[in-house]
């Protein structure tokens, strides 16, 4: 049979469906749509194609809907005049003209006009260019986009039936919270006081101080009372803002008007509406706080904040806009204590579609701040098929905790906000430590709506999770403990119960094979994050995914080394993604990446698997441009296309051809050890690939951390140059000694500017030049004559040094006191010396190694013979032989692009960090021997002297210059290597470097962007 086309009826018929569907769950003054024109005894012409009405029977018209399809303007003549006639007919007070692009809102004209014009017009919404024939609503796609257009119709008449109004401004995120986070503190501010009166009475500093416990905040908090009042006023706002979208959906609740009243009545009122909002029992339920009499002042504050909403429209502000408001909301210090930065939806819900792959998923965020992961699976969850089930069987699905009330409070109202007709669960979000959440606990929870049969509370047990993802805290290592003293001792506790006491991991204690030794291997050096990894995997099913953001320092600092054993051991490590195109967290100053991990029991599927490193090359916004909300569907389709791609990559990369990949060769040199790499590389993501085995291998080989950082960053060029020179190269560790400059324990003492050294005329045996900061070294040389300081290096005891200006200096200054009193002989850094005065005697070093690098890669020769300060590292060689080729080595543009592959760039200001393990790694050459090397090497020292006259440059600069090119030549051909290489490493050199300060400059623009719409839209008002 031919296919029937599509038509306006058909469209017309849809419509109704979609109003009547949309009228079922409620909230609306709407009781049906019709299109039975006989009701009226109207001939079908001259009734509206659906008629809103305000009864079920359909006697009660309110608004006339006229169709057409994208061939005709919404506002043609004919379809206008026709329009009006049938809304006048009927008496209806508005009509709709929709031609399926553009809809179009219109008040009816009184009877004696037959026409309207653009004053009449109340809403327009679109054009929206995706829809272009009447086909479209048979598709899939297309049609879920009308039914959001209908829908927000249907709303807006809502609205104009109750408030006779509806352009209200669309609340722009950053105007919506800086009115929110203006009141919060005036509020805060004036509840202080409140709340001291309310201390007065009896019972009420008891309950306020078990209520403080319950949200977290502790009574030896230094500013206890000042925190209660903020949570409070956290609170009340909550509700107004809880209040106002559930308003969103249902209209029979009054509007939160409360201007005109006196305070009194004002604030009886508000409490009133929050009554009758109790359908949410849990979030407007009362307690302590609703005890406190407001004052004039406090009631002042909410009123003006509830009159400045009423002025705005939330129906299409962002969805982020509630984690804004918690960033903006909460001082910047007091979120960042506890490591609160919120993740932005596109990568929420990348790292959403990797993990969450079934509608019956069980998922958690164990640190959900205010929802985003919760809200992202959720809304995976209902694409995923589980649309068919009800929101209250969804709930159970999804379970979030945060140590902190506010944020969780938030995460409630959001999970609460996807659909707030059915309020028959309650979302599983609790204010707890996720390190006191143990597999298999009870918790309870308030049901939405309280019953004779639910009673107060249902208890529920914790499942095996799916999926667990998120976002964990940035809470540095020195902070936790000053947080909360005893706190690392009890993380221990929890994974010696997770992993030893229970099995499954005993590897992660000494003596783990067998004895019942408790200590953690995990270093004393790790952040928070790291305990959180162990600990969020007892929590996961079998084979469930984890997703977790995080600093990327573990990929190549000391304590990474547990995680990387324990990934590799009991996981398939599907992959380990950063972006060096856009920073993922504006806020943050910390380099992130996110992994995803599968657990899996199986040694062969294990060993199989290829870890795949990814660079991701383009800002999520071009790789999932498509809307949130308006094309949710499309935006789920772009995101399983892009987890496909990554995954099978590592499955079918031999089946993929020649194509994009390339392969670099296992080297397994004395000294330089490599997987066989299998690189991929299109415009959006750089892919390396290592087989889960080799990788694991390699790591517990190195019995360290593996720096992973080098799959991530380093250029082919680097890895190529491995391939062809392994055999050739050795780390700096093996044929130098390195270590820290002196520390004298008191500079001000021991460093003296030549002036004064000459004032003190102290005798010149006891002064020596040295390098305080790398500012004093221009060129690859240090020279003398550059060094404005002295150090003063004395090590007789007093008695020699009777007589002498030295002495004297020493008596002087020793009476001197620090800022905090101690005096300089006393001070703990020196005073273990054996006189107080004397700083370590060290070997002359034959190199200085930066440890910040920002645009310039040197490593400065000690020609001066000096002293140099712990502002670097410096070491010797062991050969003498050896050292003046070393020297010159070390400034070669080999070593600039292994300190880009192996350096930290993780402090999010662009600077590149080398320290000790670092430095060690830097591959130089084996002591080249035979006459044929022994000439390169002494060409390659002669062209290095030639630098030595000047400056050294910026990078891009530096390559450019000839004498440089005539060094690097010399360089290069030592090693077998040549122009082209030369070429390579320059280009990857500083596009590395190029990398590393865009992310910084993104950040403080993207800043700046931000606070100039703010200004805009104000002065707009
Ligand atoms: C980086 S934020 C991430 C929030 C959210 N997952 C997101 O991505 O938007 C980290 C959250 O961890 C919470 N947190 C810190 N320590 C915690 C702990 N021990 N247990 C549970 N939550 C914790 C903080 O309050 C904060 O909200």
């Amino acid at each position: 049979m031919a296919k029937t086309r599509a038509n306006e009826r058909e469209f017309a018929g849809q419509v109704i469906f979609w109003i009547k569907k949309r009228l079922a769950e409620g909230g609306l003054p709407f009781e049906n749509a019709t299109n039975d024109s006989s009701l009226y005894g109207l001939e079908t012409t001259r009734f509206p194609d659906v008629l809103l009405t305000l009864d079920f029977g359909g006697l009660e018209p309110f608004c006339g809907w006229e169709f057409k399809t994208p061939k005709t303007d919404a506002r043609d003549g004919k379809l206008l005049k026709d329009a009006v006639k049938k809304a006048q007919t009927l008496d209806a007070k508005y009509f709709v003209t929709w031609n399926m692009q553009t809809a179009i809102i219109w008040r009816t004209p009184g009877k004696t006009r037959v026409k309207v014009n653009e004053d009449d017009k109340v809403q327009e919404i679109g054009p929206d260019s995706r829809i272009s024939s009447v086909e479209d609503v048979r598709d899939r796609a297309k049609a879920g986009l009308l039914e959001e257009m209908c829908r927000r119709l249907v709303m807006d008449l809502g609205r104009l039936y109750e408030d006779e109004r509806l352009n209200l401004p669309v609340a722009d995120t950053t105007v919506f919270v800086g009115m929110v986070s203006v009141a919060s503190v005036k509020l805060a501010d004036s509840l202080l006081r409140d709340i001291n009166k309310a201390r007065g009475k009896k019972t009420f500093d008891r309950r306020l101080n078990a209520w403080a416990k319950k949200q977290g905040v502790s009574k030896y908090d230094q500013e206890y009372y000042e925190t209660l009042a903020q949570q409070i006023a956290y609170k009340i706002v909550g509700k107004i803002l809880f209040y106002l979208t559930l308003r969103r959906q249902n209209l029979q609740l009054p509007r939160l008007d409360l201007r005109g009243k006196n305070y009194g009545t004002a604030m009886k009122r508000m409490r009133g509406l929050f009554e009758m909002a109790l359908d949410y029992q849990a979030i407007f339920e009362h307690d302590i706080t609703d005890e406190i009499e407001l004052s004039e002042e406090s009631a002042r504050v909410i009123i003006e904040l509830t009159d400045n909403l009423a002025h705005w429209t939330f129906e299409l502000m962002q969805l982020d806009v509630i984690g804004n408001v918690f960033e903006k909301l909460v001082p910047e210090e007091a979120r960042h204590s506890l490591g609160q930065y919120f993740t932005p939806d596109n990568l929420v819900d990348m790292i959403v579609a990797f993990c969450v792959k079934s509608e019956n998923d069980f998922v958690m965020d164990p640190t959900c701040g205010t929802g985003t992961f919760l809200i992202g699976s959720y809304r995976r969850l209902r694409g995923l098929g589980a649309r068919r089930r009800a929101h209250h069987k969804l709930l159970e699905q999804v379970w979030g905790f945060d140590i902190a009330g506010f944020p969780a409070e938030l995460a409630t109202i959001n999970l609460c906000g996807q659909n707030l007709s059915d309020y028959r669960n309650f979302p599983r979000v609790l204010t707890m430590d996720f390190f006191d959440v143990q597999p298999g606990a009870k918790f309870e929870f308030p049901p939405p709506k309280k019953t004779a049969k639910t009673g107060e509370r249902i208890t529920v047990e914790i499942p095996k999770l799916d999926a667990l993802m998120g976002n964990f805290p940035f809470i540095r290592q020195e902070l936790i403990e000053k947080a909360e003293k005893g706190y690392k001792k009890k993380l221990e506790k929890v994974l010696h119960e997770d992993w030893y006491v229970n099995g499954g991991y005993r590897e992660l204690f000494r003596n783990g094979n067998g004895n019942n030794s408790n200590k953690i291997r995990l270093s004393g050096q790790a952040d928070i994050y790291a305990y959180m990894f162990f600990h969020a995997a007892v929590h996961l099913n079998d084979d469930g995914r984890m997703g977790f953001i995080t600093s990327n320092s573990w990929l190549d600092v000391a304590y990474g080394y547990e995680l990387q054993k324990f990934f590799l051991s009991k996981f398939k490590l599907v992959g380990i993604f950063e972006s060096r195109c856009e920073p993922w967290f504006e806020q943050s100053a910390v380099n992130t990446v996110f992994t995803i991990l599968e657990r899996c029991d199986d040694e062969k599927e294990r060993a199989a698997n290829y870890v795949r490193f990814v660079k991701v090359k383009k800002p999520l916004a071009e790789l999932f441009p498509q809307d949130v909300l308006t094309d949710a569907q499309g935006r789920w389709i772009a995101l399983e296309q892009f987890v496909d791609k990554v995954e099978e990559l590592g499955v079918h990369w031999d089946a993929c051809g020649e194509k994009d990949f390339k392969k670099f060769a296992a080297i397994n040199e004395e000294y330089v050890k490599q997987p066989e790499i299998i690189s991929y590389e299109d415009d959006e993501i750089r892919v390396r690939m290592v087989r889960q085995e080799d990788l694991r291998a390699q790591v517990f080989d190195a019995a360290q951390t593996v720096k992973w950082g080098q799959y991530l960053r380093g250029p082919d060029i680097y890895f190529e140059i491995l391939e062809k020179c392994a055999d050739k190269l050795v780390p700096l560790s093996e044929v130098a000694n390195i270590r820290r400059g002196i520390t004298t324990g008191i500079n001000e003492f021991f460093y003296l500017p030549r002036e004064q050294a000459r004032h003190w005329g102290i005798e010149k045996e006891f002064l020596k030049p040295v390098v305080t900061s790398t500012r004093e070294i221009p060129g690859v040389f240090v020279e003398a004559k550059d060094l404005p300081y002295r150090v003063f290096s004395c090590h007789k005891d007093r008695e020699e040094l009777r007589g002498t200006r030295a002495l004297k200096y020493i008596k002087t200054r020793e009476k001197r006191s620090t800022k905090n009193g101690t005096p300089w002989n006393k001070v703990p850094s020196v005073k273990g010396r054996k006189n107080w005065y004397s700083v370590p005697k060290n070997v002359v070093a034959d190199f200085l190694v930066l440890r910040f690098r920002d645009r310039r890669h040197y490593t400065p020769i000690n020609k001066a013979k000096a002293e140099i300060g712990d502002v670097v590292f410096v070491g010797e060689f062991r050969e003498d032989a050896y050292k003046n080729f070393g020297c010159s080595f070390l400034n070669s543009t080999l070593i600039a692009l292994f300190a880009e592959v192996f350096g930290r760039a993780n402090l999010g200001d662009g600077l590149l960090t080398t320290y000790g393990p670092e430095i060690g790694a830097l591959l130089v050459p084996k002591d080249l021997q035979g006459t044929r090397s022994e000439k390169k090497m002494t060409r390659v020292c002669e062209e290095f002297t030639k630098l030595g006259r000047r400056r050294v440059l910026p990078f891009d600069k530096e390559v450019r210059r000839r004498d440089r090119e005539s060094f690097e030549k010399e360089v290069f051909e030592s090693l077998g290597l040549g122009e082209k290489e030369y070429k390579e490493v320059c280009h990857a050199v500083n596009e590395l470097i190029e990398e590393r300060h865009l992310l910084p400059k993104l950040r403080k623009a993207r800043r700046v962007s931000v606070s100039v719409t703010e200004y805009k839209k104000l002065i707009t008002l």
